[in-house]
């Protein structure tokens, strides 16, 4: 089988070797399109391949028709907003994500934008440290989790909500369960965002949660930008001048919110949470491995449209 390995954002090379590797040895062939340009480069290059492994990279349904042999496709990594599922079933192609191969990498980001907002933005003004205040982890998933963890060890009391998980997981998760989001905005010093883009997600994080939050808090998105409603953020970041933002990834109204916040806010300019080695790596080869598992078994263990 013709496996593409398409990454705009490429793995490191060792990720590329391992996929090869687990690829080549289970008799597929791997083509590699990386650091495209243009949308079309992924639409011409998919006409004759059975698989593919992706990042970010947008598996829309002019890619899905132009893939008439395609059969599995497989995010290497956590959130799967970025192909459209519907088409996919249509297409009666199969989608798979790598649940936490990636997390350790973007749990460990999140500490550190959190240390650098504190020590605003690593300048020699005056900063605070973490240890002591309170964090709020918004969806107790892989990175959620971790992030507690981490957060824990750094000395911070941690409080979480997830719709998905009863408060006794979270307690059991080392947290402290918040009853509403509310709750976990209004008494933490920082909340971590870690919900996947979701219609119901969409825009769902905007001025009234976050001019809730207590004195000098700070908001940190490792998540997704579309999570936030910008028009509501900037209005409460305008009303609440001792409020700050930091994202993986850039905002559109990024321009404007630097202009008005200065070292209140700071987004990176390309998504960089998951750009580890060793996430590269792990979710990589995760991804090879449930395509090769899929071809030799029919393994449908991590496909996210059944
Ligand atoms: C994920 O959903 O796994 C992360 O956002 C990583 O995305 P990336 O593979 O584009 O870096």
């Amino acid at each position: 089988m013709k496996i593409l390995l398409a990454t705009q954002k490429p793995f490191a090379a060792a990720a590329v070797a391992g996929i090869k590797e687990i690829s080549e040895a289970a008799g597929h062939e791997v083509v590699l399109l990386e650091k495209y340009p243009e949308q079309s480069d992924l639409v011409a290059a998919v006409a004759d391949v059975d698989a593919m492994i992706i990042r970010s990279d947008k598996v829309t349904a002019e890619v899905l028709d132009a893939a008439k042999n395609l059969k599995i496709v497989v995010r290497a990594g956590a959130g799967y907003d970025n192909v459209d599922l519907e088409a996919a079933t249509a297409h009666g192609v199969v989608v798979m994500n790598t649940p936490g191969q990636n997390s350790n990498a973007v749990a460990e980001l999140a500490i550190a934008m959190m240390i650098f907002m504190a020590r605003t933005q690593f300048t020699p003004a005056t900063g605070t440290e973490i240890m002591g205040k309170k964090v709020g982890i918004q969806a107790f998933g892989n990175v959620g989790r971790l992030v507690g963890k981490k957060a824990e060890a750094l000395g911070m009391s941690v409080m979480a909500i997830d719709p998905f998980l009863p408060a006794e997981k979270i307690v059991e998760g080392g947290a402290t369960p918040a009853a509403t989001l509310e709750e976990l905005y209004s008494s933490c010093d920082y909340v971590s965002i870690h919900i996947p883009a979701t219609p119901q997600t969409i825009g769902s994080i905007g001025y009234d949660l976050v001019s809730k939050m207590p004195k000098g808090a700070t908001l940190v998105n490792t998540a997704r930008k579309e999570v936030i409603d910008e028009a509501g953020l900037m209005k409460a970041l305008e009303e609440r001048t001792d409020l700050k933002y930091i994202t993986d990834v850039m905002p559109d109204s990024y321009e404007a919110m630097k202009e008005k916040f200065g070292l209140r806010v700071f987004a990176t300019p390309k998504k960089m949470g998951a750009q580890s080695a060793e996430a590269n790596v792990n979710a990589g080869l995760a991804a090879a491995r449930q395509i090769a598992d899929y071809f030799a078994t029919g393994c449908t263990k991590f496909q996210v449209n059944k």
